[in-house]
């Protein structure tokens, strides 16, 4: 399959590329190293330096002897866009190119509309070159479970039954994002919804929690092979950024109480669902909505667990309880399905404490490079 991946210079697009093109599959990535400048200009820098994608694409091809395609190009641009989708022909276009951090968006005004500008032109641009060179392509994006909020009923995956008036219609499930971020996210499944409606194009939306750990079934043959890894406040999810202040002796900082549940998952899963999206394509004319998480946890418990897993191995690991900077309710109902992948084949990989002892042995691997002035929060909601 001609599998065109954008952002694939990121946490998960260059694991993602380096998945498909192993099994044989011909594979593009597209980056505009957004994030790594985004990173530099936020003293957010990666825990350990990644190799540029070209040297990246040369080292995979050295060690497996296959290809990646690499294109530096920006999406949110549509000429550039487009030149490449006459260029490929996808079969399936995964669309990671956005830029994903919650705490960067709340910034203040310019990065607000520069998150603003670009995941929504991305996602539109996407749209029109797949409606205009390549409309049987699959297009497989990635949303957020964030999209939806923290609400006090069930979050289904995607969609609602709702009974009105004695009359009855299903829609998009309601969503509140906590985010100008998570925002987008929602303007991008609105407008994906809508070009779906119009033009009958495929479209899955993955709408996934965020994703923890540093390796895959290809990072092992090669060590600068490894995703970026980011454990500071604006762009390492909550779990790396445990595993970091473990390991550099910095107390877990919870934000708040601690209760905020979220559904979790593994890089590997990540992988192993966008795999499982683009073997059983959605219908022409069908927007797909699926929950991509594996388990549920409290940002506590998530603590409680790698302070666990840390001093089963020596390390001296304590919690602290800091001043919520977001807006986000600290205590709430969570209830969210996630049937549909695990009905298409999902074999989840859970967060065992094995799991947690094998990435916190690997990030202590690096443990000089760690700037404990990452790791606590700059940027306050409102
Ligand atoms: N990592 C998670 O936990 C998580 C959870 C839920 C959803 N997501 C979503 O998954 C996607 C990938 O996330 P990630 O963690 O890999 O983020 P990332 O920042 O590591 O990767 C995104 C990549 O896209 C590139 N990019 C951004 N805008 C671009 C543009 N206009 N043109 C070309 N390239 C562009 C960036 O440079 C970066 O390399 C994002 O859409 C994010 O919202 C991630």
């Amino acid at each position: 399959m001609r599998i065109l991946v954008l952002g694939g210079d990121g946490y998960l697009g260059w694991p993602t590329a380096m998945h498909f093109s192993a099994r044989g599959n011909e594979v593009m990535v597209v980056d505009n190293y957004l994030r790594r400048n985004l990173a530099r200009e936020t003293r957010s820098e990666a825990l350990v330096r990644n190799p540029n994608l070209h040297e990246r694409a040369s080292i995979f091809n050295a060690v497996t002897g296959k290809k990646i395609e690499v294109r530096i190009a920006d999406c949110s641009n549509a000429s550039e866009l487009d030149e490449l989708f006459l260029e490929f022909h996808p079969e399936t276009v995964i669309h990671y190119a956005e830029q994903p951090s919650a705490p960067y968006s709340m910034i203040g005004y310019r990065e607000a509309q520069r998150t603003l500008n670009n995941n929504l032109n991305a996602t539109f641009n996407v749209i029109w070159s797949v409606i205009r060179y390549v409309p049987e392509c699959h297009v497989i994006k990635l949303g957020t479970m964030g999209e939806y909020g923290t609400p006090n009923i069930d979050i289904e995956e995607g969609w609602i039954d709702i009974k009105h008036n004695g009359r009855s219609d299903r829609f998009l499930f309601p969503r509140q994002a906590g985010s100008l971020y998570h925002t987008t996210k929602v303007l991008d499944t609105d407008l994906l919804w809508f070009y779906v409606r119009l033009y009958g194009i495929r479209v899955t939306d993955l709408m996934q929690g965020p994703v923890y750990g540093l390796e895959t079934a290809e990072t092992g043959a090669d060590s600068q092979l490894m995703p970026n890894f980011h454990y500071d406040d604006i762009f390492g999810t909550v779990l790396n950024r445990f595993l970091v202040q473990a390991v550099a002796g910095i107390p877990l900082t919870i934000y708040g109480k601690g209760g905020q549940v979220r559904g979790y998952l593994n890089l590997q899963d990540t992988l192993q669902c966008v795999e499982l999206a683009c073997r059983q394509p959605a219908s022409k004319g069908e927007l797909r909505i699926l929950n991509q998480f594996t388990e549920q946890f409290s940002v506590y418990e998530l603590a409680e667990r790698v302070r666990e897993a840390g001093n089963d191995i020596g390390l001296k690991v304590s919690l602290q309880h800091i001043a919520n900077p977001r807006k986000e309710k600290e205590e709430h109902y969570y209830n969210a399905k996630h049937a549909g992948l695990i009905e298409m084949g999902l074999k989840p990989h859970l967060l065992t404490g094995d799991v947690i002892e094998r990435m916190l042995r690997r990030v202590m691997e690096y443990r000089s490079m760690i700037d404990k002035e990452k790791v606590l929060p700059r940027v306050r909601w409102g």
